[in-house]
């Protein structure tokens, strides 16, 4: 058994006969193909649990209120502003945040995209901009919808930067969806 910081506790392995510490709730999740088995202050936000106790610090709280996007991340393949769900709301979810969205060291193909077409500055925004752009593509490719400069903006609406690096964002997006015959 590990201590967390902030009284949560995981435990491994998956089916450890180990009792709930008090206050604490049994909460299984896949984060980037790691099955975490935990056990969770049903208080704590997804985003602080990624963020402060298992250090994947890739999600950014910017806001904390769902009006940045800094914090997104992938669940179940769509994308979700983690500062705005319990973290034991996702008993059983499988998640990936930008730690787990390379293949080795293969970038993504929007890793990349963000790369070549200078989409970013300082970096803080990038990795939730970078999410949310993959959950993009797959709801336009589940939704069958044309997907013009003007679409991409407004569904990339949520995800703001401070730097302005807009252009180059949507450059990236419109490269990856061409490639991918979006
Ligand atoms: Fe979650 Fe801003 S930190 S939307
Ligand atoms: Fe700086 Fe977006 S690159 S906030």
């Amino acid at each position: 058994m590990v201590a967390l910081a902030g009284g949560l506790t995981t435990v491994a392995p998956a089916d450890a006969d180990t009792a709930a510490p008090r206050g604490t709730v049994p909460c299984h999740l896949r984060i980037n193909g790691r099955l975490y088995n935990l056990f969770l202050d049903p208080r704590v936000s997804l985003l602080d649990l990624l963020r402060e106790h298992l250090h994947l610090t890739g999600a950014k709280k910017g806001c904390d209120h769902g009006q940045c996007g800094a914090c997104t991340v992938l669940v179940n393949g769509r994308r979700a502003n983690s500062c705005l769900a319990l973290a034991i709301s996702h008993d059983g979810d499988d998640l990936t945040t930008i730690e787990g969205l390379a293949h080795g060291d293969q970038l993504d193909p929007m890793q990349q995209a963000f790369l070549d077409h200078d989409g970013f500055q300082c970096g803080y925004c990038t990795p939730g901009q970078i999410l949310s752009a993959v959950g993009l593509l797959a709801e336009v490719k589940r939704g069958h919808a044309a997907l013009t400069d003007a679409e991409i903006r407004e569904r990339m609406s949520g995800n703001i930067c401070r730097c302005g690096a807009y252009d180059g964002i949507v450059a990236a997006v419109r490269d990856v969806a061409r490639r991918d015959g979006v």
